[in-house]
């Protein structure tokens, strides 16, 4: 069975905490992000070496998903979600019924991003199946300080991932 992954702002984290990006037979991964120097980091090229065209780069915004990229059995968001309203429209509109939907926040926020997000997430239909605490270690993308310079040298923080059913 083909499965179809999107990733939405993956920067130079591809699927960190969700398994990292392992693709058998028939497999795709699509990372869409709207920063082109993400796509710069050279675990990109690691990737395409190893998987070739089952991986694509593409430019865009979770605002705005390219409408030809079809649909996904998985969508995931790591500490790039937007706005519940807005966001929820397009990846209804990408992930599968049945899909699964995970998003990566920092432990200390999942409190209210639940409160922000599970009123529209239940009237979408949507169902948390898994919660799963990790320890993340911030690097280009989250691990800036508030100057937006990177962080020298990162902690560990907990992470936690929620994942979502659709349907
Ligand atoms: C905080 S970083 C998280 C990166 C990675 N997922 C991680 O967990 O380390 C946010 C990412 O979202 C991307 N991003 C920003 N605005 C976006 C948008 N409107 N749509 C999709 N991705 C966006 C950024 O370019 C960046 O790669």
């Amino acid at each position: 069975m083909v499965h179809r992954v999107l990733e939405i702002g993956p920067g130079d984290q591809p699927r960190h905490d969700v398994g990292g990006v392992e693709l058998s037979d028939g497999d795709e991964y699509i990372a869409l992000d709207p920063n082109p120097s993400e796509f710069d980091f050279p675990i990109w090229r690691t990737l395409k070496e190893k998987f070739g065209s089952k991986v694509r780069m593409i430019l865009g915004s979770r605002e705005a998903i390219p409408e030809n990229l079809g649909v996904f059995d998985e969508v995931v968001m790591l500490g790039s979600h937007g706005y519940p309203d807005k966001d929820l429209v397009e990846i209804d509109r990408v992930l599968a019924t049945d899909g699964v939907l995970k998003f990566g926040v920092m432990s200390f926020g999942k409190d209210s991003f639940l409160e922000e997000w599970s009123p529209e997430l239940e009237k979408r239909g949507y169902v948390l199946v898994n919660e799963v605490e990790s320890v993340y270690v911030g690097t280009s993308s989250i691990g800036l300080n508030w100057d937006l310079k990177p962080v020298e040298d990162p902690k560990p923080e907990p992470y936690t991932v929620l994942t979502f059913k659709k349907g």
